[in-house]
């Protein structure tokens, strides 16, 4: 009898642990936003669609271009599981309504965290005491190990953030996540430069880690704060710095001035914190420069587990499906 049971289990496994199917070879890889992380491997590479290993795709050879480490020996080493980022109940520490519709909330989290919400492009999920399909990504507007914080500011505008408005003393966070922002790699990549970041509405919040990125590197940075809505963003920006310049405008009123500025400052990169509207403006003046900025801005795609799982986030890339929670792209 235990030996039938014996059998019977070993050909379960035989089932259930096929090989992953064969990708069609030469798919192209791309670029994870969390790749070498401390949440690599992650679920995908645990599924056989991690986005930069061709083998754990099911290809045989290796093809991927080394994101500073091997995701195959990690995805060994860790049983085939990595880190799996968790919600967590934390303590609302500071919230003021900045005006009708949009509050600013500090909330208690671990130094670690907050550390690793610091990089350009990071955000949160957030909720109040309601279901988990309640989270809403949020960027994070200040992160600070020292106090052991982390603020964003959101527009109230429908189910999830009207139940985050009505949250009582603490809310429920899941992080870090970093591809908040399109064009990553220019801003990672630019060093001694001008640049020129152009913030308003909601997505200014992305301003200050891109902004404290860019000088880290030697850069040279305007920043234009752009109304109608409240500006929130300027007390959050590095204080003291000789390369650093923040202009106030008013648009569309100021167009004209936005693209008088960016002629004489003849900037590399172009950094639009701002919805579609401000981002059409702003990347239409910029492709009338003499010598055109690499672009980057807010990642407007809608998402809700951030980890490549659920698909609202899916598009296609070259008739391929493209994860743009995971995948970083250029503007
Ligand atoms: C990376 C990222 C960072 C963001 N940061 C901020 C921020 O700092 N402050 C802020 O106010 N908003 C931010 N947003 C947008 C915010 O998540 C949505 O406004 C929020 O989810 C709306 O939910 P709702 O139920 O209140 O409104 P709904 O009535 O459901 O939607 C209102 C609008 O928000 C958009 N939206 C709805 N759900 C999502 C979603 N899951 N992901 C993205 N957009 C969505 C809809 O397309 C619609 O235009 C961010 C979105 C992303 C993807
Ligand atoms: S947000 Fe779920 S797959 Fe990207």
């Amino acid at each position: 009898m235990e030996a039938s049971i014996a059998q019977t289990h070993a050909r379960l496994e035989g089932l259930t642990r096929q090989p992953t199917p064969p990708k069609p070879h030469g798919a192209s890889l791309l670029q994870c936003v969390d790749a070498g992380s401390a949440y690599c491997p992650c679920y995908l590479a645990e599924l056989g669609e991690c986005l930069e290993c061709s083998i754990l795709r099911g290809e045989n050879t290796c093809r991927c271009r080394w994101p500073g480490i091997c995701v195959l020996s990690h995805h060994a080493w860790q049983g085939g599981t990595g880190t799996r980022r968790q919600s967590v109940r934390a303590p609302i520490v500071d919230r003021r309504t900045l005006q009708e519709d949009l509050e600013i909330v500090s909330i208690r989290t671990t130094p670690k965290l907050a550390g690793e919400l610091r990089l350009p492009g990071s955000f949160v999920f957030v909720r109040g005491d309601a279901a988990a399909f309640f989270d809403a990504p949020m960027a994070v507007l200040h992160a600070s190990p020292e106090q052991g914080t982390v603020t964003f500011a959101y527009a109230v505008l429908g189910p999830k953030t009207q139940r985050l408005l009505r949250c009582g003393e603490h809310l429920w966070l899941r992080g870090p996540y970093w591809n908040g922002i399109t064009g990553h790699r220019h801003i990672e990549g630019v060093r001694g430069q001008a640049c020129l970041v152009v913030a308003g509405g909601t997505a200014q919040s992305l301003a200050p880690n891109v902004v404290r990125s860019l000088l880290r590197h030697g850069n040279r940075v305007t920043v234009v704060l752009g109304r109608p809505g409240a500006l929130f963003c300027s007390p959050f920006l590095p204080a003291g710095s000789q390369r650093l310049d923040v202009v106030k405008m008013h648009f569309p009123d100021d167009l004209a001035s936005l693209g008088r500025l960016m002629r004489q400052r003849a900037p590399r990169l172009l950094f639009c914190g701002g919805g579609e509207l401000l981002r059409g403006m702003v990347s239409s003046l910029a492709s009338t420069l003499p010598a055109p900025p690499a672009l980057a801005w807010a990642n407007g795609h809608r998402m809700c587990c951030g980890e490549g799982v659920c698909g609202a986030c899916l598009s296609a890339n070259q008739g391929q499906p493209v994860r743009r929670c995971k995948a970083l792209f250029d503007a």
